[in-house]
């Protein structure tokens, strides 16, 4: 096989890839390991930011979306039971959408089949070569079948896990990490979210939050152990916890809880995002912990910056922005990472953490609900900083 760009992963980063450049009249060719059942039913977080939802709905991809997803021009913060609201139309005058992002993904895989593009499931044993020549190769078996995509590029859009980063050789890539010691144990209960829209709420007990995938399907976490063993959470337990948590500012009903699961809590990136023609998009270059929800986000904002790129070389031959990818992306990744981990460590409870940091944190909390200087900061971050 032939194409332009070969793509790793047909996930958010890799279907919307191909989608722009479809729009610019570029080739690629997908390939998954999974199935086709597997990545539209694998549940993720469920929010999506100002220009991303207007780029979802601007690709063509959008319309149920926007039929189906909620607009919210807020956030709630509970501090021990005190609810703050946080307004996004007064402060920065954009919402999020709420809407699952296997339901993206599925809007995604219907689109790129409708074009008759090539998307490809189940593939095994993928391997990338050659990537600093100028025709690197992507190998693997579908249907039992050995293939190679001969690419002029290669985009790895194959998640923390994926074979592309690994193929880089040693000593290229500068890691940075962080690790939480905690967890978060999510449940999906079919019953409505306590308030119309998100609640961050911090309590003394640890940190839960409470959204949803709409009115009467409520998406609830905890705060867990690091290495919880999801066992030891009973129905009823995780139930008590969260009444607990939300401190009595609202009546929560339970329902069915019809998915369960243990979210790790991870800050990771390497640099440089980029190796000879192969360009890491989205969680093979970077991953954030999810208070906040970032990381399809950062996915679509890699993409589009890739997609320009590419357009940039095939019409005017001009490599430029392939040069300048790496740094363009960083720059907003590390705006995400610093977020996402400011979200994340005023939210929680550490574990040994001093009775000075406690104080310290309960006044962050106070002054980010308090100033509005203060929730202007957080609510440009939250609805998305603008794509430059
Ligand atoms: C969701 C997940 C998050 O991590 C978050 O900050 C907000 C919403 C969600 O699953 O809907």
């Amino acid at each position: 096989m032939r194409t332009q760009i070969g793509i790793v992963g047909a996930g958010p980063a890799g279907l919307m890839l191909g989608r722009l450049l479809r729009m610019q009249g570029i080739e690629s060719i997908i390939i998954e390991n999974r199935s086709r059942s597997y990545i539209e039913n694998r549940i993720r977080a469920g929010l999506i930011e100002h220009w991303a939802a207007d780029l979802l709905t601007e690709v063509g991809a959008g319309a149920r979306m926007q039929r189906e997803g909620l607009l919210h021009w807020g956030i709630n913060i509970g501090i021990n039971g005190d609810l703050r609201r946080i307004d996004f139309r007064r402060l920065v005058g954009k919402r999020v959408t709420i809407y699952g992002q296997q339901e993206v993904v599925k809007d995604l895989v219907a689109q790129r089949l409708a074009d008759g593009d090539p998307l490809l499931f189940e593939v095994t044993d993928v391997t990338v070569h050659d990537l600093t020549d100028s025709r690197p190769k992507i190998r693997f078996r579908h249907d039992g079948v050995a293939q190679e995509i001969d690419c002029d590029f290669i985009a790895g859009c194959d998640g923390f896990h994926g074979v592309c980063r690994p193929s880089i050789p040693q000593g290229v890539l500068a890691t940075f990490e962080r690790d939480y010691p905690f967890g978060w144990l999510g449940i999906l209960s079919e019953s409505p979210p306590p308030e119309h829209e998100l609640i961050y709420s911090y309590t003394d007990r640890g940190f839960a939050l409470y959204t949803m995938r709409s009115m009467t399907l409520a998406r609830l976490y905890l705060q867990c152990d690091h290495d919880e063993a999801i066992e030891n959470w009973s129905d009823a337990r995780i139930w008590d916890e969260l009444h607990r948590r939300l401190g009595g500012a609202r009546e929560l009903k339970e329902g069915k809880m019809l998915q369960k699961g243990i979210t790790p809590m991870r800050s990771f990136v390497v640099e440089p995002m980029q190796y000879g023609r192969l360009y890491l998009a989205g969680d093979s270059a970077h991953i954030v912990p999810p208070t906040g929800a970032k990381g399809m986000n950062l996915a679509f904002a890699d993409v589009v910056y890739l997609s320009r790129a590419f357009d940039a070389f095939y019409k005017r031959r001009d490599d430029t922005l392939l040069r300048d990818y790496s740094a363009k992306c960083l720059r907003r990744v590390w705006k995400a990472q610093r977020f996402s981990w400011w979200m994340t460590q005023i939210m929680h409870r550490f574990p040994n953490e001093s009775a000075f940091d406690h104080r310290r944190q309960l006044a962050d909390l106070d002054y980010l609900t308090s100033s509005e200087s203060a929730a202007r900061s957080l609510a440009e971050q939250y609805v998305g900083l603008p794509l430059d």
